[in-house]
């Protein structure tokens, strides 16, 4: 993919229940500056009508291999041509047997058949067509194929049953679109993240903790690696299942996520310091459970290290990003963070705005300013994070280090 920042990505629509989705999703990609084209099979037309997608993207769709407004007369290779991406969403059970071996009765098998270009497909299907071993089959070869495989989900069906098969929500396959798409601008890069809450021992069975869910560091890491980062994710304790495309380094306490980006932060290139660390940690916990005894209890706290301000003083070290959550005065408490850890960019966010939720509303300070991102989804929050950060490194260097390493292999 080049440097064009618009993206073009023909979207092939087939026949299932949740392809009223598929309308959501065309929208949501037109919104994100992603040129959209939509190509029917027969079934599809027969639960969201063509005339819908035409409206919505405001060209014809394609439905018919033998349609004669194309100008060469091929619209399997027309269609194909000049894109970034074939996404199929829905991705029927047929569809993807289709696919996998390689048959082109329709439109939109044969197009998918004749790309030269990344096909993305979105299964959704009923949870036993799922899990019949001729369809687990089929997305074996298509996997082996290159083909990406966009979820499904788990959850209530149309059909009434629950289970696997379900087409992920059109935010999800957008989020995952945009990935796919993005220039992968952190390639050849290291990308240290922290992420979570700490766990600080008062005794064998209690801890001091916080509300941090982990979701905004999770969404980081996934967000650089998407950019072609090699991620690792230093992680307090949280429900989250580990990102697949990050390099996962579990931690509980402050002073073990200290080690942990001790041991990585020297060979990052960024670092995003996401984690509500404890600043004061138990100074002597107790080697055994702590009984009751009716008196009150002092437990002494020490502070922690800041590990965020000692990466941002290694010389050579990581460029650093850090988080801030405020009750109060953001500007103000957020840039007097940002000047006294000495770190080019902070992300601010009012805490009765975010702990805990999926969307987020922050506003990012740096030397030049106050950035502020509308209220949006984390994953899409973190990308824009990512992205702002990239462009301050890069400003400040970072492309001609890649520039020289180029060079000398
Ligand atoms: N941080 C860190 N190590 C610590 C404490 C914080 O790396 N021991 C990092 C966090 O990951 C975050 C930033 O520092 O990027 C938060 O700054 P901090 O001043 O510690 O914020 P708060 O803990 O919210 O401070 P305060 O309670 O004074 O507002």
């Amino acid at each position: 993919m080049d440097d064009r920042t618009t993206r073009r990505v023909l979207l092939g629509v087939t026949g299932g229940v949740a392809a009223y989705k598929a309308a959501e999703l065309a929208r949501a990609l037109l919104r994100n500056n992603v040129e959209v084209r939509v190509a029917m099979t027969d079934a599809g037309t027969r639960f969201v009508t063509p005339a819908t997608f035409q409206a919505l993207t405001g060209r014809p769709v394609a439905t018919d291999l033998w349609d004669a407004g194309f100008t060469s007369g091929m619209a399997h290779i027309e269609l194909s041509r000049g894109v970034d991406a074939i996404v199929v969403a829905p991705a029927s059970a047929n569809f993807l047997a289709k696919l996998a071996h390689g048959l082109a009765d329709d439109l939109l098998s044969t197009t998918c058949l004749a790309r030269a270009c990344p096909l993305l497909v979105a299964p959704a299907m009923n949870r036993e067509m799922w899990d019949n071993p001729a369809t687990q089959r089929n997305l074996a070869l298509l996997r082996g194929d290159g083909v990406a495989i966009l979820g499904p989900a788990a959850g209530d069906q149309a059909c009434g049953e629950v289970g696997m098969g379900r087409l992920l929500e059109p935010e999800e396959l957008l989020q995952a679109i945009l990935d796919f798409l993005s220039p992968k601008r952190l390639a050849g890069r290291k990308v240290l993240v922290t992420a979570g809450p700490t766990f600080e021992a008062i005794d064998t069975v209690r801890g001091i903790t916080n509300q941090s869910s982990g979701r905004m560091g999770y969404a980081i890491a996934a967000a650089a690696a998407a950019m072609g980062a090699d991620v690792t994710l230093v992680s307090g304790p949280t429900s989250l299942p580990p990102p697949a495309s990050a390099h996962f380094v579990y931690v509980t306490s402050a002073a073990e996520m200290l080690n942990a980006v001790n041991a990585h932060a020297g060979a990052a290139d960024l670092f995003f310091s996401v984690a509500a660390v404890a600043d004061y940690t138990p100074e002597a916990p107790a080697a055994r459970k702590i009984k009751k005894s009716g008196e009150p209890l002092e437990i002494k706290l020490r502070p922690t290290v800041d590990i965020l301000a000692q990466v941002a003083r290694m010389p050579g070290g990581p460029f650093c990003v850090g988080f801030a959550a405020e009750s109060e005065n953001l500007a103000e408490y957020a840039q007097a963070k940002r000047r006294k850890k000495a770190i080019p960019m902070i992300v601010a966010n009012l805490v009765q705005h975010t702990v805990g939720r999926e969307e987020n509303e922050v506003t990012i300070y740096d030397e030049a300013g106050a950035h502020a991102l509308a209220r949006a989804p984390k994953s899409r929050i973190a990308r824009a994070i990512v992205e702002h950060a990239v462009a301050l490194f890069e400003a400040r260097g970072g492309a001609p280090r890649l520039a020289t390493v180029k060079q000398a292999s």
